[in-house]
């Protein structure tokens, strides 16, 4: 049923020529129309303006024809787009949470057989059915929290029955939930411990048998490697995007987490979408970006729980680049996908102001998935993936109360889900 909200305090992020990504000065800019309407057919956004100027017609429209909700003090948003998640996997590890607090280093914790590891066994140890259940629940979750749409990476599996299984799970959210789904291809996330003293056997069989099959299958939309330190190398990274590039997969990379890695150059150098985490960055990577249509990602919820420096992000924007934000959601250095706080995090600890820091969790992040021209702002013919905000005094209000749930109302495909 056609719905038409009204009485909007203030509709964010609407745009009347709809832009890819915003960089540098222009991610300040934050369109906002006050007293609004929006009205809403078949999934799709069909009008929106001020109240002044509302339809006669749709107000005529009865309630058998038409859903009405009257937004009186609250806002409106386009739906967060969190543009990296390893949300599919089994357990957690919260043990390693506390070994952490008493010392340990990430690093330390996985040469001895935990992190990624720990959760690749955890994986094979569950079935596919109940790792779905498992991940539609974190699913759920992030809906109510305002997440319209998600890229999800295997990774977990490190062999092939156990990557195809993930990606099996990513493709079956895909078709059962609301949210627009992207999947990725991290069979390079670590190697596992069969292969410890043969990696270049690992990447063998990510070449020449995952990659093939997962294409074949049509399981990818693209392909990520862990480009770091202790885990793989700039060469190594080569060889698998060129072999995802080769069966179409596009890549999107983890780079300069751990050490200032060359992930960032490696990742232009084949026009990857995105460069991720990037918490080990300078001037050369800003430099090496400029020259590219690659979305720097940053990941502020992984750097707090980690511990890690903090990206660079206010450099990057002052260069004149574009900043994405995204959750990271995974087991071990981000066990949350709530981008409301991600947002905050992007004002906090990265020092982006509100306008920013809600570009780069919307539209931003919208292109660092491939998706921007139908999602990640209010704009004629999008999809209508938006949320309705409790009353609040301004949009500044929704980061700055960084602690608060203040959704009211998630809207996916123009369907009122909770
Ligand atoms: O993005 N850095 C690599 N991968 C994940 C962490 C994976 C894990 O610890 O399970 C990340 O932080
Ligand atoms: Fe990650």
């Amino acid at each position: 049923m056609p719905l038409l909200i009204k009485n909007i305090k203030g509709l964010i992020g609407f745009e009347d020529q709809p832009q890819r990504k915003r960089c540098g000065n222009d991610m300040t800019i934050l369109n906002q129309v006050s007293d609004a309407f929006i009205f809403i057919e078949k999934q799709k956004i069909s009008s929106f303006g001020r109240m002044n100027e509302i339809p006669e017609a749709l107000l005529q429209k009865n309630s058998h024809d038409i859903k009405v909700i009257d937004a009186s003090g609250k806002f409106v948003f386009p739906s967060f787009c969190d543009s990296h998640t390893h949300i599919v996997y089994a357990g957690s590890r919260e043990q390693e949470f506390a070994d952490r607090i008493r010392g340990l280093s990430y690093e330390e914790i996985a040469r001895r057989g935990g992190g990624i590891l720990n959760s690749a066994k955890k994986l094979h140890e569950t079935t596919e059915d109940e790792l779905y259940d498992q991940s539609i629940n974190r699913i759920n979750e992030i809906i109510q929290q305002g997440t319209g749409a998600i890229e999800i990476k295997s990774g977990y599996g490190l062999n092939t029955e156990d990557e195809i299984k993930m990606l099996r799970v990513i493709r079956r959210i895909k078709e059962s939930s609301m949210l627009e789904v992207k999947s990725t291809f991290l069979g390079a996330h670590a190697v596992p411990d069969p292969f410890r003293n043969k990696r270049d056997e690992y990447i063998g069989l990510i070449i020449n048998e995952m990659i093939p099959l997962i294409a074949s299958e049509e399981l990818a939309d693209y392909i990520d490697v862990f480009c770091d330190k202790g885990f793989f190398t700039v060469d190594e990274t080569e060889q698998i995007l060129l072999a995802g590039i080769k069966y179409g997969l596009t890549p999107k990379l983890h780079a300069n987490e751990i050490d200032n890695s060359g992930g960032v150059q490696v990742g232009v150098k084949y026009n990857a979408l995105s460069v991720d985490h990037l918490e080990r960055s300078g001037v050369d990577e800003i430099k090496t970006l400029l020259n590219s249509e690659t979305m720097p990602t940053l990941l502020p919820g992984s750097a707090l729980f980690l511990g890690l420096p903090d990206p660079p992000a206010r450099s990057m924007i002052e260069a004149g680049l574009p900043v994405a934000l995204a959750s990271d959601y995974n087991p071990g250095s981000s066990p949350s996908g709530n981008m409301k706080l991600v947002m905050s995090l992007g004002c906090i600890k990265l020092k982006m102001t509100p306008e920013e820091s809600i570009n780069a969790v919307t539209i931003n992040s919208a292109y660092a998935m491939g998706i921007s021209e139908t999602h990640g702002s209010i704009a004629k013919g999008k999809i209508a993936n938006l949320f309705i905000t409790k009353e609040m005094s301004s949009y500044s209000f929704f980061p700055y109360a960084y602690g608060s749930n203040l959704i009211d109302k998630v809207i996916l495909k123009g369907e009122v889900i909770s």
